[in-house]
């Protein structure tokens, strides 16, 4: 359990709601742009809490490494992002032989879609959506299977769906939306479950910082893993676009025949290394989201216990589109989750801000649940 204690249990209805259909494409959390106009509020008095950013904003020598390579844009970034990826070796202690960049974590899983699909990919819901799109863009068939009533994954439920066409299966730990781990043994049985075959558990660690443990160091042990990771999150990068991927040396080489080049631009490789090396700033990074997960358990919902830079409400017997248009008038955006497949339309999503930004999004839930 996190340090984000006195959290109350959930339970959630799997495979209810409307909210079956995710052909129609990524579903972004909303933009303030957005809301501003919508509800005729000003920009600079809009909190967003609604796309899992973080609160303390990205290292101050990421900003100056982009400042500081401004002038060279002219010129290609290495193809493979050799530097980035030695920063990102020094930093998981993986060697560089096993670690690939992206533009952003989706781009590390788009390329993955490319080498492994057409195939089926199990997907536990409620999850991140994009799995399911990428792997459909490439043509693949996702095989969606319902978590558990507290969003835990059954290992043997999973392996039940494996067929001979499955080529992934996307475990997200911390989960989006649950906030929950999944533990090492289950992803252990996942993982021994699926040796001999074509195929590939997919762990996405995207919120890994914030949580108690990885589990990036099964992929020295196993060549059936890959471990999806950002800098979008705990980094402070999102709008730079950075993500890597840990694999066995196999499957990177077979990675990097079809990944796009100059995937990583110069400008985020250079803030990317600026900011794996800045550990004061992630250990400030870290500490503001563990201390604000314990402050948002004080929303007078359900709230399910987080291991990641959100918690997650089930503001049942109300509606989460209800609840969010509610906070949105006040200026705080949310995730509405009802867009999530298998979560029904009782969830929102909150993340962590500063401290002011999670008094004002709770004293805003009491307000609406006193309404
Ligand atoms: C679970 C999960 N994986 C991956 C991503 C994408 O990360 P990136 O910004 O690196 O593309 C997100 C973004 O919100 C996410 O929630």
């Amino acid at each position: 359990m996190s340090p984000s204690a006195k959290i109350t249990s959930m339970k959630h209805t799997p495979g209810t709601g409307t909210n079956t259909n995710t052909n129609s494409g990524y579903v972004p959390g909303r933009s303030i742009a957005e809301i501003a106009e919508e509800y005729n509020i000003p920009v600079d008095s809009i909190i967003k809490l609604g796309s899992n950013e973080t609160p303390l904003g990205p290292s101050p020598a990421a900003v100056q490494a982009v400042t500081d390579r401004a002038s060279g844009i002219s010129v290609y970034p290495e193809s493979d992002a050799k530097d980035l990826c030695n920063a990102i070796s020094e930093y998981t202690g993986h060697p560089a032989e096993t670690i690939v960049a992206g533009a952003g974590m989706d781009g590390v899983i788009d390329t993955l879609m490319r080498i492994l699909m057409p195939g089926e990919a199990i997907i536990p819901t409620p999850t991140f959506s994009y799995y399911a799109i990428s792997a459909r863009a490439h043509h693949g068939t996702p095989v969606f299977t319902p978590r558990n009533r507290d969003f835990s994954v059954d290992p043997q439920n999973i392996l039940s769906q494996v067929t001979d066409e499955t080529r992934v299966i996307f475990i997200c730990s911390p989960n989006n939306p649950g906030g929950n781990l999944i533990p090492e043994s289950d992803l252990r049985i996942i993982l021994e479950g699926l040796e001999g075959r074509d195929a590939i558990v997919f762990l996405d660690e995207a919120y890994v910082e914030f949580s108690e443990r990885s589990m990036i160091n099964l992929a020295k042990k196993h060549d059936n893993l890959v471990v999806g990771r950002t800098l979008s999150k705990a980094f402070g990068l999102a709008g730079l676009r950075v993500g890597y991927g840990v694999m066995s040396e196999r499957t990177r080489e077979r990675y990097l025949k079809y990944a796009t080049p100059f995937a990583v631009s110069s400008l985020a490789t250079a803030a990317g290394i600026a900011a794996l090396g800045d550990r004061e700033h992630l250990t400030r990074s870290i500490r503001l989201v563990r201390d604000g997960r314990k402050k948002l358990a004080g929303i007078p919902f359900p709230v399910h216990p987080s291991e990641a830079n959100f918690v997650l409400v089930n503001v049942s017997p109300h509606r989460s589109d209800a609840v969010c248009d509610f906070l949105a008038r006040r200026g705080l955006i949310v995730r509405d989750c009802s867009s999530f497949r298998d979560a029904g339309d009782s969830l929102v999503r909150v993340s962590v801000g500063t401290a002011e930004q999670n008094a004002r999004v709770v004293d805003a839930f009491s307000e609406f649940q006193n309404s």
